[in-house]
């Protein structure tokens, strides 16, 4: 079974961010090959990146507590999604922030992305396509996009996001696709730490 981070990837009051993590709890819900947990931004209360050294000169410790207890949580996790929203045409800041708080452990491990607005997040989810593999992260090609229409439908006329099924083939591709990247690097990541044990 994979485990899975849900990031959060907004925080401000009223954010639309609830609704696709709902939609996603509930997909995930009734599959049997993924655990997801939800990893809310708020709960963590990130400071801004502000470590005297980065963190590839300190093995990845950081010394700020609560980056510390945001990097152990993550490095307890198999693969990842984030839900994206795009302000400014970029990703949130606190979510750059977030990849900005840990280091080794997001190595060797996928990420999906779940982004909507305008464009979908496109635009946004791009960028942290870059973030993610400069972080030695696996970012998988299936992302759903809730664009203009289904968002405002949702917003404005009380629709509800599984009333878009290519939405939900979508959710359940991502899925399919994130599980057999997460068990393929998972399977690798403990052969190089069964090799590395035998070495040492
Ligand atoms: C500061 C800010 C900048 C935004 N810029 C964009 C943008 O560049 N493209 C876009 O599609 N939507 C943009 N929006 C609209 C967001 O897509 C929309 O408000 C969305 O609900 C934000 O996510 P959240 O509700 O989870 O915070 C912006 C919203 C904010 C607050």
């Amino acid at each position: 079974m994979l485990t899975v981070g849900l990031i959060v990837g907004s925080t401000r009051p009223n954010r639309f961010a609830d609704t696709p993590v709902r939609w996603l709890v509930e997909g995930a819900s009734a599959r049997s090959d993924l655990r997801l947990s939800v990893l809310d931004l708020r709960d963590f209360a990130l400071p801004f990146f502000n470590e005297p050294a980065p963190p590839g000169y300190t093995n990845g410790v950081y010394t700020d507590p609560k980056a510390e207890a945001w990097r152990k949580r993550i490095g307890e996790l198999d693969a990842f999604i984030a839900t994206v929203a795009e302000y400014n045409h970029g990703p949130t800041a606190v979510l750059k922030n977030a990849f900005d708080s840990a280091f080794l452990e997001w190595q060797r491990k996928p990420i999906a992305f779940v982004g909507y607005g305008g464009v979908g997040a496109a635009r946004a989810i791009e960028a942290l396509r870059g973030t993610a593999i400069e972080l030695q992260m696996a970012p998988i090609r299936h992302e759903v996009n809730i664009a203009m229409e289904p968002y405002l439908g949702i917003v404005q006329a009380g629709r509800s996001l599984n009333d878009y099924d290519y939405l939900v083939r979508g959710r359940a591709l991502m899925f399919d696709q994130l599980v057999w990247w997460g068990e393929a690097l998972k399977a690798a990541r403990q052969r190089t730490a069964a090799q590395s044990s035998v070495a040492a």
